[in-house]
């Protein structure tokens, strides 16, 4: 089943010097149940104005999405936000936790706006925080916690609730090698234990090489795309020589080691 479609995905953007800009032209995306995929291009290739269409943050120009069969532009402002908060989950750059709220509150937040009971809460969370290795800072504050623990917290935050779909946007953009390795395992092991949905933007091919494929764009354009076999260092190979060949500037986010 597909949790994902986008057909003719198009954005122009009408604010850049009063000049409209094509950001993102006909883009097909198709992602199934379970995937686990990768969107890489260079900077300004339109890959956060992908994902912002995808998160119904942004709306399309020409084309349309489907998530879990609902086309999101045809619900009124409302049920969007709601829709918004139940199918998807978010993980960004810059974690974007609450700094008011320890981080236990900070992950349970989705259930709490649900209204769903203190107990039932306790038990979806503890199992989560014991495979992200955060149970023992559940009870810190966000500024007492290092940057790998804060974005395992929001990986947490983001699939506690079993969203359809899980976006990244350079999830590991503010980390360091280390940090950035422990969050891309924590991350695959929500897609294989939580058979989460996962559409990751990234343009470091450290962290794209645990994708199962991954969908290049250049331009606001589809250019290619590549799948990986078992082996996760001649993936990481693979990425290097695609990104080669897709050319362009890669450098506003440091690039972590395979
Ligand atoms: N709100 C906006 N108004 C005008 N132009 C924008 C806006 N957001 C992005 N762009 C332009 O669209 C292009 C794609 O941007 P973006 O999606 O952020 O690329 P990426 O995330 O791949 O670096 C860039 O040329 C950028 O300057
Ligand atoms: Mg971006």
């Amino acid at each position: 089943m597909s949790v994902l479609k986008a057909q003719g995905l198009g954005k122009i953007y009408s604010s850049k010097g009063n000049v409209a800009y094509k950001a993102l032209e006909d883009i097909e995306l198709q992602v199934e149940a379970g995937e686990f995929v990768g969107v890489m291009g260079p900077s300004g290739s339109g890959k956060t104005t992908l994902l912002n269409l995808l998160a119904t943050i942004d709306r399309p120009t020409s084309g349309q999405i489907e998530i879990n069969g609902v086309n999101p532009s045809k619900l009124i402002e409302k049920k969007l936000a709601l829709f918004r908060r139940r199918e998807l989950g978010f993980v960004f750059q810059d974690f974007n936790l609450l700094d008011t709220l320890s981080i236990k509150e900070n992950i349970i937040l989705p259930l709490v706006l649900e209204g769903m009971a203190p107990r039932i809460i306790e038990q979806k969370l503890a199992p989560i925080a014991e495979f992200l290795q955060i149970a023992p800072i559940l009870e810190k504050r966000t500024y007492e916690v290092s940057g790998g623990q804060k974005q395992r917290a929001a990986i947490a935050r983001a699939i506690i609730h079993q969203p359809s779909l899980v976006l990244a946007d350079e999830l590991t953009g503010n980390l360091d090698s280390k940090a950035a390795k422990d969050v891309m395992d924590a991350l695959k092991d929500m897609n294989e234990r939580y058979k989460a949905t996962i559409l990751m933007v990234t343009h470091d091919p450290f962290s794209a090489s645990y994708c199962q494929r991954i969908v290049f764009i250049k331009d606001g354009k589809f250019f290619s795309e590549i799948r990986r076999g078992a082996n996760r260092q001649a993936f990481f190979q693979q990425i290097l020589e695609a990104l080669s060949v897709l050319g362009g500037n890669f450098d506003d986010v440091p690039f972590a080691r395979a």
